[in-house]
């Protein structure tokens, strides 16, 4: 049993990621953070916060293995529903009415959210001059997400959600598949660009009609949340959306009087203009 990290150790081993690979997750929420490397210690079999110290600071390809499991990458498609629901009815007939929408998943994992973004707009008849793109941290997700396949086994389950957010076509017609996978449709994948982004230190890069970052924002402290948030903003047409993840919030934060709530439910969010 691994005993558990302290706080000094924490931030040397924080300390020792950035300087070593420029990744800086020194306000990152610390308890979960520290669960993680524990639980990667676990999965390594490694009992000494020094060895693992001493092993990223020999190989990176360990330290790609180790981002990709304390990153939490985990998703699906039309991950929560009701979510999707409210966007087919709420927020694209806005969108609707510019004449090129851009959308910026930041956070993106491998994929899922995108893939069941574009069905929306496909099925609302604004993929075509819609613009999507999909940003992570991690580049082990991203490359999976620019082969946009996805493990059969999970395809039930995600008609289910599918038909929960309101679809009523074929889930399947979204897909081909060969063996183990599914393979989501090169039309749908057209004007989905993936590229990494880091959220901590990285700018804007666009002005987007709607911003979706669901699920990401847990893992940061309150300062990141506050830097992120005033990034979104910078980042959003004078009135986007911002699409947060269920259990996320913005009522903490200063930058929560510069945005409207849609659907505080559902936590969508829009920018005053
Ligand atoms: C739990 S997944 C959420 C995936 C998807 N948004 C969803 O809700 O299904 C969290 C994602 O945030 C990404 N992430 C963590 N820190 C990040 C950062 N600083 N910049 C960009 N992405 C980050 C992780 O790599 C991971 O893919």
């Amino acid at each position: 049993m691994i005993k558990e990290i302290s706080n000094e150790e924490l931030g040397k081993l924080v300390r020792l990621i950035h300087r070593q690979y420029g990744y800086d997750f020194s306000d990152y929420a610390r308890s979960s953070l520290k669960r993680r490397f524990q639980r990667f210690m676990d999965h390594a079999s490694m009992e000494e916060i020094t060895e693992l110290s001493d092993r990223l600071l020999q190989d990176v390809t360990f330290f790609e293995h180790m981002a990709q499991f304390i990153t939490v990458n985990v998703t699906e498609m039309f991950l929560d529903p009701l979510f999707y629901k409210t966007l087919r009815e709420q927020v694209l007939p806005r969108l609707a009415t510019y004449p090129t929408i851009k959308i910026w998943h930041a956070g993106c994992a491998t994929g899922e959210e995108v893939f069941s973004m574009a069905i929306l707009l496909e099925e609302a008849g604004l993929l075509e001059r819609s613009r999507i793109y999909a940003t992570d941290l991690n580049t082990v997700s991203l490359r999976k997400a620019e082969k946009a396949r996805i493990p059969l086994k999970c395809m039930k389950d995600y008609a289910q959600n599918y038909l929960l957010s309101g679809g009523v076509e074929d889930f399947s017609n979204y897909y081909t598949t060969d063996n183990e996978h599914a393979v989501i449709q090169e039309a749908l994948r057209r004007n989905i660009l993936f590229f990494q982004h880091n959220l901590v230190t990285d700018q804007v890069f666009n002005e987007f009609q709607l911003i979706c970052c669901r699920n990401v924002f847990l893992y940061f402290n309150r300062l990141l949340q506050d830097r992120v948030l005033r990034l979104f903003y910078d980042s959003l047409d004078p009135l986007g959306y911002l699409a947060l993840g269920l259990k996320e919030s913005m009522m903490f934060s200063e930058e929560n009087i510069r945005f409207d709530s849609i659907s505080p439910v559902h936590k969508i969010f829009r920018r005053k203009s």
